[in-house]
């Protein structure tokens, strides 16, 4: 443990700015998240008052002009000053001048120009970038340097040079296991928009689940949704709000396996005997299209086609995971077929049905995407693959030949925190030791929201903030490492995207408003900060889920991450300077629980939680008593640390799939009681 010297009190007022929110200040040139590749700030102010304008110069289309609005929009929610007449064509006039030099893609492609360049004097801005989506990117970075100070609203003075450091950087959405709602997909958008990603990539069927409308094949999503699905108008509609923000939508159709909501309409492309149902379950189902049947590609083929239409994206995702083979091998035909035509192994089979679909693909004008399975000696190098299972597999297919991007480590739903995902780089691990030109068919990454354990409801909380460090990893320069630096601007960022009306903060409150009914939410958000839900697959492993189990118990509302842990743990690291802070901590969390036992008493949902209300209280005197040992300069007594380790070994077990985060700081000062030789 660190032991710095005695602090004078006035470095506790910082401390305590940071720790209650944020920094003071909103937005500034070190809040940028993602951070720009150079930014070089000097003295100076831009005022951003009521005559605030905005002008947009050269290339000019609808799509900048509706972005020049939704931009004085957003700076008019950020500061309230109502901005009505906010357009003008006088340059010498306008706030912010913005420069288009040409246009770009009728179909934003992968790797178009995003780079932009921002000036900000005294007088006047200016945006300029190549492309429009270079001005989409600069107005995201005009938009997070708007704070305030004593003058009123402000922009420093300051140039920007930016471009992004991967050309995918994306957010994958699980709309298949649980329901996504319009309302969740155009939020997820306007989040994405905000830190600079540029690939929403859908994942809209799977085996509890076929989510589009097909004209086609209607049984699809009239037999395999549960009447939840988007409809093809729909779809546009939200092609051409992410296009607007300059997103691509990337559509997947899970395929061979994970596909059992298709045969619940169409069972004959099934390899096993009907009938079949909307699987409510969660996992990995024997259903697998049957490669061997004509039909089947005669189905797709028609499908791809309309589907191919609907999406305009270059890219085609045919999922391609965790095909168990079980139905393959119980078919006599299908293990016939295999024999005449050399195939030694199931996987060679779904080469085969791969290299099919992606004729298929390729046909109807698009790429072919695919999850790590698809990779195969077998098939041809104009496929990009989707590494979940290891950077060993994406550095091995890059070397193969492969163009990739990297999922694993990026699993929203596996919890982990934000300096976690944070340290993921694509070109980190085994790809680290590719040749650049390797290295150059590795396009990026993306987050991945799968939705066993989310509704509508929580979805937000586990996507944000922590997808916006996802997004700085994927856009910022390689050298932007600092944890500590990159969890000040998530805060900041946190806030902006609130206001942005996505719900990762208001969500989980009002989920613990609902479990403690009448009574104050404070007394469970108290507890409830400290706590985080289990971390990786542990969830799925403490019960029986499916679709059925209502997600409205306390580690629901949890978010992934404590931040409160999190800062305890920084004054805990530095104990001695703290050592007022982290009592008044510790005694709020302990005089917490007279208020919320009776709260949780009277609750079905919250019985489950009482052991960690019990124990959090049990930490907070456990913390309190190591205080009081590390001052009197005595180390405590061993019988003493003794029952204390036996409470914190305890309660570092999860209970109702949740643990609580304050343990381990609570086991340094315990532990630091017992072996202190006297304060400084
Ligand atoms: C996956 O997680 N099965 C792609």
């Amino acid at each position: 443990m660190k032991r710095l010297p005695k602090l004078p009190t006035m470095t506790i007022l910082p401390l305590l700015l940071t720790l209650v929110g944020g920094s003071a200040v909103h937005s500034q040139t070190d809040a940028l998240m993602p951070k720009p590749a150079s930014v070089r700030a000097s003295e100076g102010r831009l005022a951003i008052t009521g005559s605030f304008r905005v002008a947009l110069t050269g290339y000019q289309e609808p799509r900048l002009d509706r972005a020049a609005r939704r931009f004085v929009n957003q700076l008019s929610q950020f500061t309230g000053i109502p901005y009505l007449d906010r357009m003008m064509t006088d340059t010498s006039a306008a706030t912010l001048v913005v420069h288009c030099e040409h246009a770009g893609e009728p179909v934003q492609a992968v790797g178009e120009d995003e780079s932009y360049t921002l000036d900000v004097t005294p007088q006047q801005a200016q945006l300029n970038a190549p492309e429009p989506l270079g001005i989409l990117r600069g107005l995201e970075t005009f938009l997070q340097l708007v704070h305030e100070d004593r003058e009123g609203f402000a922009v420093s003075v300051v140039r920007i040079e930016d471009r992004p450091r991967f050309p995918w950087r994306g957010l994958m959405l699980d709309a298949a296991r649980h329901w996504m709602p319009l309302s969740v997909v155009y939020r997820t958008l306007d989040g994405m928009a905000a830190v600079k990603l540029n690939v929403f990539h859908w994942h809209l069927s799977d085996n509890q689940g076929f989510r589009v409308e097909s004209k086609l094949f209607p049984k699809l999503q009239e037999m395999g949704s549960d009447g939840e699905y988007y409809t093809q108008e729909q779809v546009k509609e939200v092609i051409a709000y992410a296009r607007d923000r300059g997103i691509r939508v990337v559509p997947e159709f899970d395929m061979p396996g994970h596909s059992t909501a298709w045969f619940v309409g169409y069972p004959d492309l099934a390899s096993g005997p009907g009938p079949y149902q909307i699987e409510r379950d969660w996992g990995i189902f024997d259903p697998a299209m049957d490669p061997t049947r004509e039909s089947t590609y005669q189905f797709l083929d028609a499908f791809i086609g309309e589907m191919a239409a609907l999406f305009p994206d270059a890219y085609f995702h045919i999922g391609g995971d965790e095909v168990n083979g079980k139905q393959w091998d119980a078919n006599p035909r299908i293990r016939a077929f295999m024999q005449d035509h050399g195939l030694k192994s199931n996987a060679d089979l779904q080469a085969y049905f791969n290299a099919r679909v992606l004729a298929l693909v390729q046909k109807h004008g698009k790429k072919m995407l695919g999850w790590d399975e698809v990779f195969h000696p077998g098939l041809p190098k104009n496929i990009v693959i989707q590494s979940w299972r290891g950077s060993e597999t994406l550095a091995a297919t890059a070397r193969a030949g492969y163009m990739s991007i990297l999922s694993n480590g990026y699993y929203l739903d596996l919890m982990q925190p934000a300096s976690q995902l944070y340290s993921v780089d694509p070109l980190g691990g085994a790809a680290a030791s590719l040749t650049p030109e390797e290295k150059a068919r590795i396009l990026g990454g993306e987050a991945c929201m799968w939705s066993e354990f989310v509704t509508s409801e929580d979805v937000d909380s586990r996507m944000w903030p922590r997808t916006a460090a996802i997004a700085e990893r994927l856009w910022s320069p390689e050298d932007v490492t600092d944890v500590k630096d990159m969890y000040r601007r998530l805060a900041i960022e946190s806030r902006r995207l609130d206001f942005l009306g996505l719900q990762h903060r208001i969500g989980p409150a009002l989920m613990c408003e609902r479990l403690t009914g009448l009574e104050p939410a404070g007394t469970l958000a108290t507890l409830d900060a400290l706590l985080e839900p289990v971390k990786g697959y542990a969830r799925e492993r403490a019960r029986h889920y499916n679709r059925l189990t209502p997600l409205n118990r306390l580690v629901d509302a949890t978010p992934p991450e404590s931040n409160v842990a999190r800062k305890f743990a920084e004054l805990v690291d530095d104990w001695n300077a703290h050592q007022e802070e982290i009592r008044q901590w510790l005694a709020k969390w302990q005089s917490n629980q007279a208020r919320l036992a009776p709260l949780l008493d009277r609750s079905a949902l919250l019985q489950e939680d009482i052991p960690l209300a019990n124990e959090v209280s049990a930490l907070a005197a456990a913390g309190l008593g190591a205080m009081d040992y590390l001052k009197s300069g005595k180390p405590a007594p061993q019988e003493w640390v003794a029952q204390q380790h036996t409470m914190l070994d305890q309660a570092a077990k999860p209970v109702a799939e949740l643990t609580i985060a304050i343990q381990p700081a609570v086991r340094k000062l315990v532990d630091a009681a017992a072996q202190t030789r006297g304060a400084p």
